[in-house]
């Protein structure tokens, strides 16, 4: 179906933390950290809310796609971090940029937020509901992290990623599938208010496994195989599980964007940021055969092809 990026943008806080800070704070270390995660720094939102990050995001994908906030008719906004209990994190961005005719709502489904997200935002479009939907994952991970945790704390950090999806233009969603199994939700999980928890070893596997199963199947319905790639823009979570994931579908790390060493694990938000980062650098061009995939707390999971 034709779904075209017509901007991107996102926001990361900047107060940098780095795994020397982290060093004075728990018992690790910056060898460690990188070694085991490829982490370098993240960013912790001290002064920002989680809608002053999304509003940011948002302000610059709606210029990059030259559009005025009053032609958005949807607003679907993936965090696992919400501002309020409610009303949802989404109609308070939605007053904030001024969106009038949009309506709004959150997703959760965590570190899958983003790709659940464009599949709800292209059933809205294709429903005829909305001709333009703002796409938002954002984050404010700091606030749920237990910084005394050396097992989590030095994982994730805060950002947002925002994308205006219409039907108009060249773009195309080639196939997409997602996939959730609640059986295996205390593998990643936080209490209301609480903390995350996670076996990280257990999670590691599955990761990468389930990631591969979902991008071969998508690959195959569309057709295509990892030769029609351009780009694989996955969910940032550990540098240790792009590099197992790139080495079983057989592509190389040169065609796997990362930048998880200077955000960290952004959640929902790592997808957007990672491709509206690789957007700005060139990296991701208009026609380029794009995969993304993300597995998070649910646990969730999900692939998308697109020609971008
Ligand atoms: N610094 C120093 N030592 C540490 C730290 C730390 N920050 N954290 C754990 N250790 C220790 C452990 O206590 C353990 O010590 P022990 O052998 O004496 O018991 C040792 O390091 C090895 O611990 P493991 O948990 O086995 O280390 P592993 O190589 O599995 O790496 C990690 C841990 C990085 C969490 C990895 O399992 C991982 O990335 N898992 C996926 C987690 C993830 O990505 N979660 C995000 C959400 S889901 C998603 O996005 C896919």
């Amino acid at each position: 179906m034709g779904i075209t990026f017509e901007g991107l943008g996102f926001y990361v806080p900047s107060d940098v933390l780095t795994n020397f800070d982290l060093e004075r704070m728990v018992d690790t270390s910056d060898e460690w950290i990188t070694t085991r995660t490829g982490i370098k720094e993240r960013r912790i939102a001290r002064t920002e809310s989680l809608i002053d990050m999304a509003e940011k995001a948002s302000r610059r994908a709606l210029e990059d796609a030259k559009v005025e906030p009053d032609q958005i008719d949807a607003i679907v906004l993936a965090t696992i971090t919400p501002h309020l209990g409610f009303p949802a994190s989404a109609c308070l961005l939605q007053t904030r940029l001024g969106c009038k005719d949009a309506f709004a709502f959150d997703i959760s489904a965590a570190c899958s937020g983003f790709l659940y997200g464009l599949e709800v935002a292209r059933g809205i479009i294709s429903s005829g509901s909305a001709k333009r939907v703002l796409l938002v994952g954002v984050e404010k991970l700091s606030e749920m992290v237990n910084w005394q945790d050396r097992s989590t704390c030095v994982l994730f950090g805060d950002g947002a990623g925002a994308v205006v999806v219409s039907s108009e233009g060249e773009g195309e969603i080639l196939s997409s599938l997602m996939r959730s199994d609640g059986e295996t939700w205390e593998i990643l999980y936080a209490e209301r208010c609480g903390y995350i928890n996670m076996k990280g070893r257990e999670l590691f596997k599955l990761a990468v496994r389930s990631m591969e199963e979902v991008c071969q199947e998508v690959l195959s319905r569309a057709g295509l195989t990892v030769n029609d790639i351009d780009l694989v823009i996955p969910h940032q979570a550990n540098i240790r599980i792009l590099e197992a994931l790139a080495e079983k579908l057989g592509i190389g790390m040169e065609k796997v964007y990362s930048n998880i060493h200077k955000y960290g694990n952004t959640s929902a938000a790592s997808i957007p940021i990672a491709m509206a980062e690789a957007y700005q650098e060139g990296r991701l061009r208009r026609g380029n055969v794009v995969l993304m995939t993300a597995m998070g707390g649910g646990l969730t999971w999900g692939a998308t092809l697109i020609k971008f």
